[in-house]
């Protein structure tokens, strides 16, 4: 019988799917390495922390992390800083935390094995650090996806918008594309592991430029959705300079393609939207949601806010509100603005205390709740096709997704016993702002 590998390894994500997704082919890479993945810190000997700074309290996070379990080094652990606190500080993270060995952005991922050999070989300091102008991106066939049915395929890497509150084109370098042939590629070996449901993703996953010039964005979500045994294809997040009636078309023509958009805003403000470098004005935004809602299919709108971006008026937020009458939303993360390291908006004055910060953040989510309510309220007796995706066993329920990405919940008769990433019927028969209540349909 073959022994156990000996390595031990822990890792710690936070941040967006995009993160997670990485972190599965950091673990799926590990294991090849020989590495036995663990569920506490303390039974590793590398500890890695997958980062996000997105926002300045996401980043504390792992700085939080790395001062917990600092005693722990002296046993000789090895700490490593991944993901997007690592690109944007560097070699900083050495002096802030000296027990930390290893710091890697997301670009040099696939220098990882050398790296831990150096650091085994006892180079006590190893950096993976990229220009933002690398063509660097990390595809392994070892990912190890932690959802055997449903699973993500990064198609587009980096960000070119430069977003004036942003750190993501600091921290994932410059739009980078896969070829739509090796997506297409992965998305078939998935439907042959028994995958249904694809989640295609890039921080603007809509500026996806095939490098091959083979199929535009609109193309690749069709193709995805049409291949054999893929039931369900997502696709997060677009960015509305970027997004063309083409993909309104392609949802209305491939029913596995899910009727949901998550199109971030922002702000309902012209002005704001201009000094936030959006590159795109309110009204630009409402035709692409009028083109959304003109659709054949009932397709679900999601967005993110950002309120008290330096210099937003009581009369600007305002403008916010009022879209969010316009447009009605399925559902929004709101978020407070925090000032972010290299981004050309530290240079603007006019800072809302985070009090106000707190109290547009709360308006926000309570007309939001409303709002969802009055949405979710529309699908009461319809019967929808949910996927399962688990059970809660307190309440007796299923939990299931529909296409349009709201969580059903319902229950079932005893002997119908619903298979998790299975597909079934239910009647929705009660709605709240987050959720809706249902039967199973036999
Ligand atoms: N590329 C996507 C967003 C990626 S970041 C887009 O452009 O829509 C996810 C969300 O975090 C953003 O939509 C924004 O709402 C929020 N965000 C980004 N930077 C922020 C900051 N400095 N302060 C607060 N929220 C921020
Ligand atoms: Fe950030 Fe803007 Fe790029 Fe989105 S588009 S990742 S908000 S810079
Ligand atoms: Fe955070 Fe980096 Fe994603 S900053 S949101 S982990 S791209």
């Amino acid at each position: 019988m073959p022994s156990e590998p000996s390595k031990t390894f822990y890792l710690e994500t936070f941040g967006c799917q995009m993160n997670v997704h990485d972190s599965e082919k950091v673990i799926g890479t590990l294991k090849q390495q020989g590495y036995r993945q663990v569920e506490t810190v303390e039974a590793a000997d590398l500890i890695l922390y997958n980062t996000c700074s997105i926002r300045d309290k996401a980043e504390q996070k792992v700085f939080h992390r790395l001062a917990d379990y600092k005693k722990l080094r002296a046993q000789g652990k090895t700490f490593g800083v991944l993901g997007c606190v690592a690109q944007q500080e560097g070699e900083k993270i050495f002096e802030r935390a000296p027990h930390v060995s290893l710091v890697c952005g997301s670009a040099s991922y696939r220098n990882l094995p050398a790296m831990l050999i150096q650091i085994g070989a006892g180079k006590s300091r190893v950096t993976g650090l990229d220009d933002r102008e690398t063509d660097e991106c990390f595809e392994t066939e070892f990912t190890a996806r932690s959802n055997p049915h449903r699973g993500y395929i990064t198609i587009i890497e980096g960000c070119d918008k430069f977003c004036a509150y942003c750190v993501v084109p600091f921290t994932r370098g410059k739009e980078r594309s896969r070829t739509s042939d090796s997506v297409l590629s992965e998305a078939r070996q998935m439907a042959d592991l028994g995958y249904t449901e694809i989640q295609l993703l890039g921080q603007n996953v809509n500026s996806y430029k095939d490098p091959a010039g083979k199929r535009s964005f609109s193309e690749l979500l069709a193709a995805v959705a049409e291949v054999p045994g893929i039931r369900r294809v997502r696709f997060t997040t677009s960015h509305p300079r970027d997004f063309g009636r083409d993909i309104v078309e392609a949802i209305d023509s491939v029913p596995s393609l899910c009727n949901h958009v998550h199109l971030p805003v922002q702000s309902g403000s012209r002005r704001v939207l201009e000094a936030m470098q959006r590159l795109y004005t309110r009204e630009q935004y409402l035709e692409r949601i009028a083109w959304i809602k003109a659709a054949k299919r009932d397709i679900s709108i999601t967005t993110d806010v950002i309120v008290g971006f330096p210099g937003e008026t009581e009369a600007e937020f305002a403008e916010t509100l009022a879209l969010m009458d316009v447009v009605e939303y399925d559902g929004i993360f709101g978020f407070k603005y925090s000032p972010r390291p290299n981004t050309p908006a530290l240079q603007l004055e006019d800072i809302i205390p985070d009090s106000e910060k707190t109290r547009r953040l709360a308006v926000l989510q309570e007309k939001q709740r409303q709002i969802q309510k009055r949405r979710n309220d529309r699908h009461l007796n319809e019967i929808c096709e949910v996927m399962v995706e688990g059970r809660n066993e307190t309440r007796k329920q299923w939990v299931g997704r529909t296409s349009q990405n709201k969580v059903l919940n319902f229950s079932a008769a005893q002997d119908a016993n619903p298979e998790l990433g299975g597909y079934l019927f239910v009647r929705a028969t009660a709605s709240f702002p987050n959720s809706l209540l249902g039967e199973m349909v036999v």
